[in-house]
This record gives structure tokens, C-alpha cells and sequence, in this order.
């Protein structure tokens, strides 16, 4: 593993042991024991859109594995001022020794790996969201025990975020139904490359428009904003279009009596889901998020070990 830009280019065995890593790591974190195996590494954090949980995680990752991190605001670096991506990447390749970004098109972040010298993590684009999903699968390993032959039902909108959800539940053996309103729905090329890669472990991919067919016997239940950054907008067409697609409890009533519910977060209740939902007993929204924390410790620990430069 190179860089970790798509869940699509790891390997079955790759995707499971990065989740084993994680569950190592988040263990030993919990009774004290500290693995300073970045001492002496940088990381550089570049955003172009906002975050909470990739920005603070990252972060606290890195020192906690003895390394710093620099947040770089495209606003406040040259590369938002119109510096190529190609010097962006051959100059931070000279001073840090990895590089997470956040941005729009998912063509600088490949750009970026071509003309850089140092491991690349995606930390989202418009097209995929790859250490969420990690985080995701690792989320449902613990609560269900296991991820071959489990059914997780994405509801909502064909972005980034259920991308990643589609390679990742074909790297695990995880029966994944998506569904989209018409005109929403996920890239057929991504769709295209969860089924090449599902026939490795056998796990289905079904697309549909209909919520209820989706839901349908789930171990797992996940939504995420109709509106994603840079689409505000259309927040309120998307609105209208999205409404039956909102996870409620009536919808949630046709998933498994003990499925649990997902959200990657920011969310907005009352839109894509109801309070009853993401706030009950069955919402694992609040582990799902520390498990970025953890995920990524373990990316980073799999990339920037060793001499990467
Ligand atoms: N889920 C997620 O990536 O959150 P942030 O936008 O806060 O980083
Ligand atoms: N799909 C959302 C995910 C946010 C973490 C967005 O891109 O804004």
C-alpha cells in the first residue's frame, strides 16, 4: 500500500487487516499503551472544504503516534492562490512525509500522488470518502461481531460517501443495497468497480430507487446529507427530491429488530434522519466517529513506517 486514496485499489486483505490494526490500536489506546512509531514524522493536513472529525482526528492521531501534523487551509497556502498542484506536491515532498487532503475533484488528490515522492491519504473528495468507510466497517465489526454475510441498506443520497461504502462492504463480504432518487444515484463506474470487486468474496450489490426494498432485512441502516459540501445551493430542490428518502422509524421498522443505524456526520435532523433515530438505542453514530481516530492511526501506521521518503 502505496498511498490511501481508494478502497478500490487495497486489496481484501489489506482492507481487513487495516481493520484489525485499528482494533489493535484502539484497544491498546484504551489501557495507556502509546506506540510513538511516527516520532520524528509530519504529516500535512491541506483542506479546501470544512471538517470536525477528519481535521481533529487526523490530528490527534498523529501525536498520538508521536508525530505532528500541520493544518493547511487552502486558503491561507499557495495552492489556493493558483500554485500547480505539480510544485505543490514536489515542495511539501521535501518537508513532510505524508500528505492528507480534503478537496473537491478526486483528480488533484491522484495528481498530487503521481508528482509527490510521499504517501497520499484521501481525506475526501467529491467522488470518495475512503476513510470513512474504513471507519464504517470497523464500527459494524464491533457491534456485529463479524462483516462476511451482513446486509448494510445506504439510503440517501449517490456521493462520496456512499462510494466508499460500495468498495468497502465488497472488500469485506458485505451485502451492500443503495438507494437513490432517480438522477441521484451512484457513479455507474464506481458501481461497476464494488461488483468486479465483490465477486472476490461473493457479496451482492444491489441499486435501487426504492428505500423500503433496500432496507429490508439490513444489519445496518446508514444515511448521510442530501446536500454535501458545495452543493448548498441545491439544499432546498434537494429537499423536496429527497423526502422519501428521510430514515425515520416507520422507515427503520423494516430492517432487522436489532440493525443499527450509521451516519458519517455533520447531520441534519428532520432532513435525512429523525431525532427518534440517530439519537436511540440503536444509533451507533458516536462510535462510528471515534472510530476515524483509530482507522486512520492505522492507515497512517500501514503508509508512513519506515523510510517513506
Ligand atoms: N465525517 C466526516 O468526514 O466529518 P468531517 O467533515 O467533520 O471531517
Ligand atoms: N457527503 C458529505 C460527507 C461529509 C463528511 C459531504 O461531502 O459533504
Amino acid at each position: 500500500m502505496k498511498h490511501f486514496i481508494s478502497l478500490h485499489d487495497i486489496s481484501s486483505e489489506e482492507f481487513s487487516q487495516l481493520i484489525s490494526l485499528a482494533s489493535k490500536l484502539k484497544k491498546e489506546n484504551k489501557q495507556g499503551i502509546e506506540h510513538h512509531i511516527l516520532k520524528g514524522k509530519t504529516l500535512g493536513m491541506i483542506f479546501t472544504k470544512s471538517s470536525t472529525r477528519t481535521r481533529v482526528s487526523f490530528e490527534v492521531g498523529m501525536y498520538q503516534l508521536g508525530g505532528q501534523a500541520l493544518f493547511l487551509s487552502a486558503n491561507d497556502i499557495q495552492l489556493g492562490r493558483g500554485e500547480t498542484i505539480y510544485d505543490t506536491a514536489n515542495v511539501m515532498s521535501r518537508f513532510v512525509d505524508g500528505i492528507m487532503i480534503r478537496t473537491f475533484d478526486h483528480q488533484d488528490v491522484l495528481d498530487l500522488a503521481e508528482y509527490g515522492s510521499i504517501p497520499i491519504i484521501n481525506g475526501l473528495t467529491d467522488l470518495l470518502h475512503p476513510c470513512q468507510a474504513l471507519a464504517d466497517l470497523m464500527t459494524v465489526k464491533e457491534h456485529k461481531g463479524r462483516l462476511r454475510g451482513l446486509k448494510l441498506a445506504y439510503v440517501g443520497d449517490g456521493n462520496n460517501v456512499a462510494h466508499s461504502l460500495l468498495y468497502a462492504c465488497a472488500k469485506a463480504g458485505v451485502d451492500i443495497s443503495v438507494a437513490s432518487p432517480e438522477g441521484y444515484e451512484c457513479s455507474s463506474e464506481i458501481v461497476a468497480g464494488a461488483v468486479e470487486d465483490s465477486k472476490r468474496l461473493g457479496s451482492k450489490v444491489v441499486l435501487t430507487n426504492d428505500p423500503i426494498e433496500a432496507v429490508t432485512d439490513a444489519d445496518v441502516v446508514y444515511t448521510d446529507t442530501w446536500a454535501s459540501m458545495g452543493q448548498e445551493a441545491e439544499k432546498a430542490e434537494r429537499v423536496k427530491i429527497f423526502k422519501d428518502y428521510q430514515v425515520n422509524k416507520e422507515l427503520f421498522s423494516y430492517s432487522k429488530p436489532d440493525s443499527i443505524f450509521m451516519h458519517c456526520l455533520p447531520a441534519y435532523r428532520g432532513f435525512e434522519v429523525t431525532e427518534d433515530v440517530i439519537d436511540g438505542a440503536r444509533s451507533v453514530v458516536f462510535d462510528e466517529a471515534e472510530n476515524r481516530l483509530h482507522a486512520q492511526k492505522a492507515v497512517m501506521a500501514m503508509l508512513m513506517v519506515g523510510d517513506s521518503k
